[in-house]
């Protein structure tokens, strides 16, 4: 499994620190980019995520929790995000659009969707996406609790995927934790979001070594 500390959790005043754990014992970045629009929350912009990325020696997973992520996909693509996930929530029918959007800047394309959207509803984008990230809280905040449903919309996911021969990844983002891992990785998951989990531990490197091996 791969290990995708989010940033959202991290000491913004000391986050070359924290950049440096991910580089040296995590596998992703995760940057949780919210307009207070999309979600009720407003995290950060291009100047954090340029920032990163002149440190970041592992790949930036850019999770656009915003309208219109058509507007914005070019911008993060050029800040040096080799993923970059929007929500079908706000996309709908334009959903074809964007990955191609992002397929064109040679970034990796997710697609997500929130514990309450059906599964089914991004069935039809399965054989074109890079990975699945599905959400295990309701996207917005850090520091909220497992959805346990979750394990029953991994396992439809997988079903599809394998049903349609896709090699598309699923990663799940939300109250990751130590104690949860283990069943996520045994249910299919293939890339782990952790943000207080790692951030809020007090040995973080030794966080990430906890959800890795679940
Ligand atoms: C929530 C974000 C998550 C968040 C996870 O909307 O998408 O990536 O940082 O935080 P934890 O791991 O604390 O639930
Ligand atoms: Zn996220």
């Amino acid at each position: 499994m791969l290990i995708a500390p989010s940033l959202l959790a991290a000491d913004f005043l000391h986050l070359a620190q924290d950049v440096e754990t991910v580089n040296a014992h995590a596998d992703i970045f995760h940057l949780d980019i919210m307009d207070g629009t999309f979600v009720p929350n407003i995290s950060f912009g291009f100047p954090v995520v340029e920032a990163v990325a002149r440190e970041a020696r592992k790949p930036m997973d850019v999770h656009l929790m915003i309208v219109h992520p058509e507007k914005y996909v070019e911008r993060f693509a050029k800040a040096g995000a080799a993923m970059i996930s929007f929500h079908y929530e706000a996309a709908l029918d334009e959903s074809d659009a964007v990955i191609d959007l992002i397929h064109g800047f040679n970034v990796k394309a997710g697609i997500v969707i929130n514990p309450d959207c059906p599964v089914e509803s991004i069935f039809p984008y399965l054989g074109k996406v890079d990975y699945v990230l599905l959400m295990s809280v309701f996207a917005g905040f850090g520091g909220q609790k497992f959805i346990e449903e979750t394990y029953a919309r991994i396992k439809a996911v997988k079903a599809e995927l394998n049903r349609i021969g896709s090699t598309a990844l699923i990663e799940v983002d939300g109250g990751v934790s130590p104690k949860n891992a283990g069943r996520l990785g045994k249910a299919g998951v293939d890339i782990l979001v952790a943000g207080s989990a790692v951030f809020k531990a007090e040995d973080p490197a030794a966080a990430v070594a906890a959800l890795r091996n679940g």
